[in-house]
């Protein structure tokens, strides 16, 4: 029998890490031929990532401009897949999570008609606009899939209740497989500005802030709050990979460059960025992705940001919700800063979001859904 084509659609760095572990796992299986398709909405964040799993693209649409718009990431990702799609041939395309090449990559397929599996499906804040572009991207992605790869139970429950149609799988997020090749125990940096921290006589906080819905005045606020912080606690350091966003970028550095406790350094690979998590004592971010690998690491989290999609480890009690405002950012802060009973409570390893086996599952999902296999592959709980 020929082998079923599984084409993985992907263009940023989460996306990246968060589909590498299952293109491997692919690859592995004889049953599969996999094909790896890049938009390139980025690309020195992108090839970054490819470089840590040794993975190489079959296309590359190299989609990226500086400063693109979402109608540019969209549309030039839109108009390169079609060529790539009638080309490939693929039986399956697989899509990662809620970015603009999630969707587009999403819609090609269906303009051409090929089924769509969706991996990391069913997160939602049911707020149009925050995350924004994301949510409306993972929703339209969800109308569009077949194959519904949903991290958690309640992901797939937000999936049910809005009767999308197709099958859905609770699998565990990806990113929790991806750790098990990146983190290491006696792991040295190979950026010097990391070598040269003292993660044990001073308390290093791992920061990040890049979306678009904190763009102006709530990333001002953050920045704000990260200066008071600074000074309030001169036994801190911040480390912050500032991403390469022109608009985080000029925020970023015009209102932290002069901080010397504030440590803005260009993007870091995926394995030396999970290694800071694992050695530092928490962590400040927007972004999706840390969210849920800190809390793996037993590292608190404080999320900047108004809503999360991800309440999980909230629940679990290892990330709070600290909004955009400046004072609120520096109560909670302060308060892991000074209060070890509250660090404490807050530091404790979870893992709501996987076992490191969410890639085996999504491959026998696939299986079972071409017939390969009897039995339906279990659920993650
Ligand atoms: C995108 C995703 C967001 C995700 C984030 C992860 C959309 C609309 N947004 O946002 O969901 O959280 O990626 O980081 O899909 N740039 C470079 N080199 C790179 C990458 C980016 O120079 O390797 C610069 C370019 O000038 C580019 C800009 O960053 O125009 C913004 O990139 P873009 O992908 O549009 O938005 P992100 O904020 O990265
Ligand atoms: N990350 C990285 N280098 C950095 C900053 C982040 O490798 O300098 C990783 C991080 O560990 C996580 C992913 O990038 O796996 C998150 O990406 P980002 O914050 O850009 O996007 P989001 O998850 O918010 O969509």
């Amino acid at each position: 029998m020929d082998r079923i084509r599984v084409m993985s659609v992907f263009g940023t760095r989460p996306e990246a890490i968060k589909m590498a572990p299952l293109v491997l796992e692919l690859a592995k299986r004889p049953e599969f031929e996999s094909i790896c398709c890049l938009s390139g909405q980025h690309r020195e964040m992108l090839q970054s990532v490819m470089d840590i799993f040794g993975l190489k693209a079959d296309y590359n649409l190299d989609i990226m401009q500086k400063q693109q718009t979402l109608s540019s990431i969209t549309s030039r990702t839109l108009l390169g897949m079609d060529a790539v799609i009638e080309q490939a041939k693929p039986d399956l395309i697989l899509v990662h999570g809620d970015t603009s090449t999630t969707f587009a990559g999403a819609l090609s397929a269906f303009y051409h008609k090929v089924p769509v599996g969706h991996v990391e499906a069913g997160l939602r804040t049911y707020d149009k606009y925050s995350p924004y572009p994301e949510e409306m991207n993972r929703t339209l992605t969800g109308d569009i899939a077949a194959l519904h790869f949903a991290p958690t139970a309640a992901n797939a429950e937000n999936l049910r209740r809005e009767r999308v149609q197709g099958e859905i799988f609770v699998t565990g997020n990806t990113v929790i497989d991806a750790m098990r090749y990146t983190v290491q125990r006696d792991y040295r940096f190979s950026t010097e500005a990391l070598n040269a921290l003292d993660f044990e006589h001073r308390r290093v906080i791992a920061v990040t802030c890049h979306r678009r819905e904190n763009y102006g005045a709530p990333m001002r606020n953050i920045f704000e709050a990260i200066r008071q912080l600074a000074e309030m606690h001169p036994e801190a350091e911040f480390v912050y990979p500032v991403h390469l966003s022109p608009v985080v970028r000029e925020a970023a550095f015009g209102m932290l460059a002069d901080v010397p406790q504030v440590h803005l350094i260009d993007p870091i690979d995926v394995q030396e960025m999970h290694n800071l998590m694992a050695r530092c004592f928490m962590v400040m971010t927007d972004s999706g992705g840390l969210q849920e690998e800190a809390p793996a690491l037993g590292k608190p989290v404080l999320v900047l940001r108004r809503e999360t999609e991800r309440p999980e480890a909230v629940t679990a009690g290892t990330v709070k919700l600290a909004g955009v405002e400046q004072a609120t950012i520096v109560r909670l802060a302060d308060e892991l800063l000074s209060d070890p009973a509250a660090y404490r409570k807050m530091a404790k390893a979870v893992n709501p979001y996987g076992d490191g086996s969410a890639c085996p599952r999504i491959a026998e999902a696939i299986e079972w859904h071409f017939g390969l296999c009897k039995d339906r592959p279990a659920d993650f709980c």
